[in-house]
């Protein structure tokens, strides 16, 4: 049993696709363990993308995912890390196949609707900058 950090961004936020994306996730047999709608901030944004923020697509980034509210999930189950990567599909939407998330709903890169954690110690490290440990207890 594993539990992942997925957010749905700005993007998917203004288009009203929370409920198809929250769906999806629900459908395959994941449980949402917690949920909050919110505004991330500049100092969040930094902490959340470290891995990012000397890229050259980071101000891009950056400005889009402050720039509205944001919906993040804890979402649990078997392989929730893996799985949940395969359900949003590529980074890229022109390289993601149909049927993933990123594939039927995404055509630009930056806007490209979800986040997942990457790994194990991804979601240990970026569930603990967006709840408490009680907040997604069983
Ligand atoms: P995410 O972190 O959002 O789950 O996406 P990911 O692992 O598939 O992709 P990652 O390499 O971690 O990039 C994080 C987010 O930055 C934006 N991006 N823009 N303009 C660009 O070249 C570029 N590359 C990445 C995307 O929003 C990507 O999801
Ligand atoms: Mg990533």
């Amino acid at each position: 049993m594993e539990t992942t950090l997925i957010l749905i961004k700005p993007d998917a936020v203004s288009r009203k696709l929370i409920g198809e994306i929250v769906s999806r996730f629900e459908s395959k047999g994941l449980t949402i363990r917690a949920m909050k709608l919110i505004r991330m901030s500049s100092e969040l944004a930094d902490k959340h993308y470290a891995e990012h923020v000397s890229k050259p697509f980071y101000p891009e980034l950056k400005a889009f995912m402050t720039g509205s509210p944001l919906v993040a999930l804890a979402v649990a189950g078997p392989d929730a890390i893996s799985l949940c990567r395969k359900m949003m599909g590529a980074t890229k939407p022109a390289d993601a196949a149909p049927g993933t998330i990123r594939g039927d709903y995404a055509t630009v890169v930056t806007e490209n609707l979800v986040h997942g954690s990457d790994s194990a110690d991804s979601a240990k490290r970026e569930l603990a900058l967006w709840f408490t440990e009680a907040e997604y207890a069983c």
